[in-house]
């Protein structure tokens, strides 16, 4: 979503901003604009992405070194270049990510006040409120910004001050990176950390400027805040696709190794080993409650399954945008569990509150560091799956479900359970998903029958209801297949009407206690003449309805999500390739969410 880049120096720092502005492309966006102070202010946007517009410039801007630039996923207004940020006029330009709730309130005030707006965007009011209160930004901004309602990163141009880009942020992300005779601001680190990774993460509510040579910040009431610089351990690597055609094929590789990595700081030889903090509130848990979105939301269904089965501790999961309006029902031994690999999903940072609010403590599985979510957090679980670049998540959901795994064994330990025979089975997994990796060949054979496909089911009974719910997510992502999941008893009321000899009916059943049952809806299937493909384990009995069986290695009955995951993620990977689509950027979809 929306990607902030800001960079100060001596010269020439418009090309540099638009080449950190491409490494936040994995973000989503719709639109794509730069602001360049060198004597005076230049601004140049376009539609569409940030090659079209330096194919549009021929790469020629001016040569100041104050710059900032903006991808727009819209939200407020079409992406048109009128909307596209910087949003400029009078010597200031605005870029933003975030919404400002009370946008029309404020317009109206200063369309009264002769204000004349050229967009559709709630961005504009706070250019019009800088340009209406006429001071210095430094004045201006702790005036305005207690006006603002919502969500808000900021970098701000005044070509009155050519040495100096303003930044603010609440509620949406917005570090700062400090180089050599330059500083930097972004909304994603990743965007400048080839370049540096001096690293500032700032708290809410937090605004100041950046110069060539200094960082300063300020709270709300106008005092100054210390920057805590961290050095970002980074691994260049994770930025190149390397011998691969696309990230997300990259990153569909890198599993076994995203587990085994996440999995190192959290076992020891002898067995678990999480921090004592999240073993503290596990101790005093006896009801949890799940909230995430999307492949997160995905990766809690599974947790439910396995807290409730080996733990014995009941569990609710929830949608983080259905959850912020529910009551809450707070009470002794309450567990929030918050599922999100950037953290910063605003959703799930919106779903937490109330519950914080209510002194309910909150356990965050973040892939990212320096994150909104785990700093409001009581606890975190950092999983390792490195930077994922691909917008559609596959080595984090990985990442996410063998942490969630080893917080229910933790539970079930507690209770008194041998989970011994679990770990042995974790720690052989990344084994099992190299040997589903080596079949990428025949799923791609598989999925080259089915591209022409317009719909498909997925059904799973039980843990696998959350495989199926992944692999049709992952699927309609990136190759735009209506594609929709059911839990597999669920399927005779209602989607059975679909099913003809056009529908593919994508069924995970690997051999279990569950295998019979699901047998009965791939019948049910397969006498209305769907088109099967069934992702099943050695030793289930020959399936002759399937059209197509594919068989996964073994493990225990618990994990088998693992290998059935990444075989669904090859699968949808090669039918979006064979399709021809933009697979690490799908259209409309954002990486990191970070508006309502
Ligand atoms: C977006 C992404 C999804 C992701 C979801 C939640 O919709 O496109 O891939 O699963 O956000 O993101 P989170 O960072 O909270 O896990």
């Amino acid at each position: 979503m929306c990607g902030i880049v800001g960079l100060i120096r001596q010269k020439d720092a418009a090309g540099a901003v638009l080449e950190a502005l491409q490494r936040l492309e994995y973000r989503g966006y719709d639109s794509v604009g730069l602001g360049v102070i060198d004597h005076k202010l230049d601004v140049f946007r376009k539609e569409g992405k940030i090659n079209v517009l330096l194919d549009s410039f021929q790469g020629q801007f001016p040569e100041g070194g104050t710059a900032i630039a903006h991808t727009r996923w819209a939200t407020h207004g079409r992406p048109e270049v009128k909307n596209a940020h910087p949003l400029s006029d009078g010597g200031i330009a605005v870029v933003h990510n975030g919404i400002i709730e009370n946008e029309a309130s404020l317009r109206q005030e200063l369309i009264k006040g002769g204000a004349l707006f050229s967009s559709d965007t709630d961005t504009e009011v706070i250019l019009r409120l800088l340009l209406e209160d006429g001071g210095k930004v430094e004045d201006a901004l702790p005036r305005i910004l207690p006006r603002l309602e919502g969500a808000f990163a900021l970098a701000i141009l005044d070509e009155r001050e050519r040495n100096r880009i303003f930044f603010a942020r609440r509620h949406s992300p917005l570090v700062l990176g400090i180089g050599e005779k330059e500083n930097w601001m972004a909304s994603d680190l990743s965007a400048f950390l080839p370049e540096t990774r001096e690293v500032i993460f700032l708290e809410e509510d937090r605004w100041g400027w950046i110069t060539e040579e200094d960082i300063e910040i300020r709270r709300n009431d106008g005092s100054p805040v210390k920057p805590q610089v961290k050095i970002f351990p980074w691994n260049p690597v994770s930025a190149q696709k390397g011998r691969f055609s696309h990230f997300m094929l990259k990153e569909i590789h890198e599993q076994p190794r995203a587990i085994t990595d996440t999995l190192s700081d959290k076992l020891s030889p002898q067995g678990l080993h999480l921090s004592e903090d999240v073993v503290a509130l596990l101790r005093k848990t006896k009801r949890i409650q799940c909230v995430a979105c999307g492949t997160s939301f995905n990766a809690t269904l599974a947790f439910r399954s396995w807290v409730e089965n080996i733990a014995g501790i009941p569990c609710e999961v929830e949608i983080a945008s259905e959850s912020r309006n529910r009551p809450l029902f707070p009470s002794e031994g309450l567990l929030v569990i918050a599922v999100s690999q950037s953290g910063e999903t605003f959703d799930t940072l919106k779903a937490v509150e109330p519950f914080l609010d209510a002194q309910v403590p909150v356990l965050s599985v973040v892939n990212t560091t320096g994150n909104s979510l785990e700093r409001c957090s009581t606890a975190i679980l950092r999983t390792h799956a490195g930077m994922e670049i691909g917008v559609a998540a596959s080595k984090t959901h990985l990442a996410q479900l063998s942490t969630l795994f080893l917080v229910a064994l933790q539970l079930a330990e507690l209770g008194g359970t041998d989970i011994s025979d679990e770990l042995l089975a974790l720690r052989r997994l990344p084994s099992v998903l190299e040997t589903v990796l080596g079949m990428e060949r025949d799923i791609k054979e598989i999925a080259q029958r089915f591209t022409a496909t317009q719909n498909a089911l997925f059904l799973g009974r039980q843990r696998h209801w959350s495989t199926a719910m992944e692999g049709s997510l992952k699927l309609k992502e990136i190759s735009y297949i209506h594609a929709e999941a059911y839990a597999a008893g669920e399927m005779k009321h209602g989607p059975i009407a679909l099913i003809s000899k056009e529908m593919l009916v994508v069924i995970i059943a690997p051999f279990d206690d569950h295998f019979k049952k699901i047998y009965g809806s791939l019948r049910e299937v397969a006498a209305r003449k769907g088109r099967i493909l069934l992702l099943t384990t050695k030793e289930a009995p020959e399936v002759s309805e399937a059209e197509i069986t594919l068989v996964l290695p073994t493990t225990i009955p618990l994990l088998s999500a693992f290998p059935a995951l990444v075989a669904l993620q090859i699968f949808a990977y090669w039918i979006a390739r064979e399709r021809g689509l933009d697979i690490d950027q799908p259209r409309n979809l954002a990486k990191t969410v970070t508006v309502e």
